[in-house]
């Protein structure tokens, strides 16, 4: 089996449209109305079931966005722990409506620091909707790419299973028909950034590789459909060369 360096770093089916968001500029929104951060986190929060709702008349069919950051533990233990109840509400309440929408919904990132009750509602609202084919939505909570891709290589080193250097990383390793680690992390094809900055802030840093890049100064909690119905026409607009010449 030969490997073909230039079909492995981004799957290019036009079928699969993943779009990937770094939500920011809650607490400047809520800064500006007088409000304490965490209404800026609920305002957020009603802003991702627009979007949740505007993706697959996209052509979206994986939508990951970016929940909290594993860095985000630093901030005041108020704010983190008000964070951790909305995900909890916002699982709950939206399981059933995600089910039938046809929303799969899946949860990215470490598990072992988040609350109990916020666990509990991740694998309800996951088997709730495993079902779904309209949509995947990922919701990246305690995530870090640099974490991930450490522990990946770690594993893949301790069990000796996908000895790096014996095949491309994020193909299969050969012979030893054990899965690739790599694999299984979808290539973004379209990031966007609210709020103004324009960083990745660890965020799928493998998995941007050939990301296009679209950043608006729109706060999260003020972004629309139409918001991302402009990021999706500004991406079908660009001409993705893959390290090629134009065709
Ligand atoms: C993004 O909004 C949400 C999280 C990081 C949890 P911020 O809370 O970072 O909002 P700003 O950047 O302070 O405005
Ligand atoms: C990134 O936003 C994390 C999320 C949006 C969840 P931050 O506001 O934490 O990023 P920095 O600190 O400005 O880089
Ligand atoms: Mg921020």
């Amino acid at each position: 089996v030969s490997m073909n360096f230039a079909e492995q770093s981004t799957s290019q089916d036009p079928a699969l449209f993943h779009v990937a968001v770094i939500m920011d500029g809650n607490g400047r929104w809520a800064g500006r109305r007088g409000l304490p951060r965490p209404a800026g986190h609920r305002a957020g929060a009603r802003a991702v079931r627009r979007i949740v709702e505007a993706a697959p008349s996209l052509g979206i069919s994986t939508l990951t966005l970016y929940a909290l950051s594993s860095d985000n533990f630093n901030r005041p233990p108020t704010e983190v722990s008000a964070l951790m109840r909305l995900f909890a509400e916002y699982l709950e309440r939206e399981r059933r409506p995600l089910a039938e929408r046809g929303v799969r919904l899946q949860v990215i990132g470490r598990r072992d620091r988040l609350p109990a009750a916020l666990r509990t509602a991740i694998t309800r609202a996951e088997s709730a909707t495993a079902e779904g084919r309209a949509l995947t939505l990922r919701l990246a909570i305690d995530y870090s790419a640099r974490d991930e891709i450490r522990r990946a290589v770690a594993a893949s080193v301790a069990s000796g299973t996908a000895p790096l250097g014996t095949a491309p990383l994020g193909t299969a390793p050969l012979g030893t028909g054990a899965p690739d680690p790599f694999a299984a992390w979808p290539d973004v094809d379209l990031l966007v950034r609210t709020g103004g900055e324009q960083r990745l802030s660890d965020f799928l840093l493998w998995e941007c590789a050939y990301a296009e890049l679209w950043f608006t100064d729109r706060l999260w909690p003020d972004v629309t459909a139409q918001d991302l119905a402009a990021a999706v026409a500004d991406f079908r607009r660009r001409d993705r060369r893959f390290g090629r010449i134009s065709a």
